[in-house]
């Protein structure tokens, strides 16, 4: 059957940064066909050639547009007039197209009205399952509009057509987090707060708000990082066994855990780069912060007492999203081995910029001394692969086109990962104007009284 992936918004950065690049890899790996369509609708009347020339201008990879063009639609669409949406209908059904997603690359708050259009011109009909329909992230602002929104959305559509994306969660490595705990017995046994001191999670950026300051400056660290990439890393290394490994199982055991994450208020730094209030379209007098830091438990037996440790900000030292699972030392450490390095042993995920595990652990030097140094076991998840590995946004196309949900959000992940912040959002923290992450690094130690070992 001919399917089509339909993009709201495909003048936007994600269409240009992300969607192009995943659609012309998956043509390359021939899981989209030179008869299936993508309808790119957005509210100027250019001709697909001039769209063409102004995404060259934007997509930074090499994509191969002669064989792009083939399967690439232009629409002229206004997302305020149902006609579009009926025009769109007519056209799809009369060229064959009975396959479809529709993709919101869109701001939150155009969800319900487009939603509306989707349904009332019968583009998805509630319940068809060749019908489905993709969210961004942010969904929602707060937990109010994120509610408001669901519940629009429920009007229109069935749960197991709607897929709501969070893209960390088509990262190889993070896919790779449960396989990693789960199929290897010697962390299942020590996965818990007996063997593990804390566990930090990194998503530091080079970059800074670019051209998004639009988008930016209404949402801010919290929302944009940490509500939704950094918590369902949290799911995944905090969660219990599921049940099963299927979709739903995975599900209801991160909404468990997740369910017990606190945050520790007092803890929060929010941090804004110098330099921000002077970018495109930010407030001259914005209090948005481009970085936080927050402490956070998950108050169940399994976890009590470890700490995690969130970091996530723009215009810092290096581009670099990991996982650091930091585990205690045994007790006699230092009875047994005078000059052991404490805290010494560690399990990292690497999410980016390279994808791989590394443990260091406690070695003897090599030759005559009695020298205790770092060792380090690493494996590089994809150096030694020949075949394709997968960008994130390719990954979650694939599945969305194939109806598998596993690696998307359900409602109930997001109405708890917005309850986990709505604290915070509300109380008027204190903005620090960093020049470098070792400013931060010092506010966060002596502030906070954090140990900077963990970071
Ligand atoms: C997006 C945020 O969800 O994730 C961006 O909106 C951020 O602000 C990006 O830059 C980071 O993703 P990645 O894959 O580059 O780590």
């Amino acid at each position: 059957m001919k399917k089509s992936i339909v993009i709201f918004g495909s003048t936007g950065n994600l269409t240009y940064k992300k969607l192009l690049p995943a659609i012309d890899n998956l043509i390359r790996q021939k899981r989209l066909k030179k008869d299936d369509r993508v309808y790119l609708l957005a509210r100027h009347d250019i001709s697909l050639k001039q769209y063409i020339e102004d995404a060259k201008k934007q997509v930074k990879e090499m994509l191969d547009w002669t064989v792009l063009e083939e399967v690439l639609e232009f629409v002229y669409f206004h997302l305020n007039q149902i006609e579009d949406y009926q025009k769109l209908n007519h056209r799809l059904k009369d060229s064959g197209y009975t396959d479809n997603v529709f993709y919101l690359a869109l701001p939150p708050k155009l969800f319900p009205e487009v939603a509306k259009g989707i349904s009332a011109s019968g583009l998805v009909t509630k319940g068809d399952a060749s019908k489905r329909i993709v969210f961004e992230k942010p969904f929602g602002e707060n937990l109010e509009s994120a509610r408001t929104i669901n519940r629009e959305l429920w009007r229109y559509f069935d749960e197991s057509q709607i897929y709501r994306i969070d893209h960390y969660l088509g990262k190889e490595m993070i896919q790779n987090i449960l396989v990693v705990r789960f199929a290897n017995r010697i962390f299942g046994q020590t996965w818990n707060h007996n063997t593990i001191r804390n566990i930090v999670i990194i998503a530091k950026e080079t970059e800074g708000v670019m051209s998004r300051g639009n988008y930016y400056d209404k949402i801010g660290a919290l929302k944009d990082m940490l509500q939704s990439h950094l918590l369902q890393m949290a799911a995944l290394i905090g969660m219990t066994r599921p049940k099963t490994f299927q979709s739903e199982d995975i599900k209801d055991a991160k909404v468990k855990v997740l369910n017990d994450l606190k945050l520790d208020s007092s803890s929060v730094v929010f941090g804004q780069y110098n330099g921000y209030l002077d970018e495109n379209k930010i407030a001259d007098d914005s209090q948005t912060e481009t970085f936080i830091f927050a402490k956070a438990h998950f108050m169940n037996d399994k976890w009590r007492g470890t700490p995690i440790y969130f970091i996530t900000g723009k215009k810092l030292d290096e581009k670099r999203s990991e996982i650091i699972i930091n585990f205690k030392d045994d007790t006699n450490l230092n009875q047994i081995f005078s000059n052991a390095k404490p805290n010494n042993t560690k399990l990292v995920f690497k999410v980016a910029p390279e994808d791989g595990v590394k443990f260091q652990l406690n070695v003897k030097q090599p030759g005559l001394s009695d020298e205790i140094i770092s060792g380090h076991l690493d494996y590089c998840h994809t150096c030694n692969w020949v075949g394709n590995t997968t960008e994130a946004y390719e990954k979650l196309l694939f599945d969305v086109l194939n109806n598998n949900k596993t690696l998307f959000t359900r409602w109930d992940e997001i109405e708890v990962m917005w309850e986990i912040i709505s604290e915070i959002q509300h109380m008027n923290i204190p903005l620090h104007v960093y020049d470098d992450f070792d400013h931060l690094k010092e506010i966060i130690l002596t502030e906070k009284g954090v140990d900077i070992d963990a970071l």
